[in-house]
């Protein structure tokens, strides 16, 4: 028996092949501009108190997390910022994919077994964007809420905050495991991925009941998959050619 009925399953496309990341290859398009802008509106979210971590998540499955937080990532490191993501989803692992590596080794290896500094910089993969850094998942474990919820993820945090500008990190859904509960309870900033047509208002209420229950600090959300027949008027200007959000350019 299904508890919720969801309009959209989870997909396995970015599992296998990872996200688009549009603000890298087509960094003048409509959506990177966009991201631009919530990246500057991140910034100011808390002007007296800069964010070092910031966590990306949404209410179900396959809403576009890891394309937010990749996405976000590189125009942070775009703009200077030495910007680390972490793959925090263990369930759904896709950083890896995203830029083309392996997932053999990453955040659990780091969260069990011998704690080195060795092992962090095999772990931490220099991407071919400047500035940014990813740490992909690893192995996915039996226990991920656990480690997850470990003194050791604390103190990783806190190591990789001194390290980089800014700690992304890409977290799996707030409802139905407790996941993004832990880490919204440790970041300085959250961001709730909200997509256009699909999200259901009361799972979002949901997710933001349950983030609040942990004192997650919400500073806003991103509504993504808004289809071009909405947008037209803010921004038809830039559309000679536009980005379906999907990473696939399409003509008029
Ligand atoms: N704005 C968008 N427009 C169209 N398709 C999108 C958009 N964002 C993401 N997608 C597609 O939706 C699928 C899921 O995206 P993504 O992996 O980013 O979601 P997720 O929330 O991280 O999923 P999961 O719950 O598995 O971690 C992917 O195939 C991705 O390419
Ligand atoms: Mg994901």
């Amino acid at each position: 028996m299904k508890l919720f009925k969801h309009k959209h399953d989870a997909s396995q496309d970015s599992l296998l092949h990872g996200v688009a990341l549009i603000t890298d290859y087509a960094p003048m398009s409509r959506v990177s501009e966009e991201y631009k802008t919530l990246r500057t509106n991140i910034l100011y979210a808390k002007a007296d108190d800069p964010i070092h971590t910031l966590l990306i998540t949404s209410a179900g499955p396959s809403e576009g997390k890891s394309t937010v937080s990749g996405n976000i990532a590189a125009t942070f490191a775009k703009q200077g910022l030495r910007t680390i993501l972490l793959d925090t989803d263990m369930r759904r692992p896709t950083v890896h994919a995203t830029f083309g590596i392996q997932n053999n080794f990453g955040l659990v290896d780091l969260l069990t077994g011998e704690e080195d500094n060795e092992k962090l910089q095999r772990a931490c993969r220099q991407t071919e964007i400047e500035n940014l850094t990813i740490l992909p998942c690893g192995p996915i474990p039996p226990n991920p809420s656990e480690l997850l919820a470990s003194k050791r993820m604390t103190r990783l945090l806190k190591g990789l905050t001194n390290a980089f500008d800014l700690v992304i990190l890409d977290a799996p859904p707030v409802i139905s495991v407790t996941d993004a509960q832990v880490l919204g309870s440790r970041a300085d900033a959250t961001v709730l991925v909200v997509p256009y047509g699909i999200a259901q208002k009361s799972m979002v209420m949901e997710a933001k009941s349950l983030l609040d229950q942990v004192n997650a600090n919400i500073i806003g959300v991103v509504m993504n998959r808004v289809p071009a027949s909405e947008r037209q008027n803010r921004y038809g200007y830039y559309y000679d050619a536009y980005y379906n959000n999907d990473g696939k350019k399409h003509s008029k």
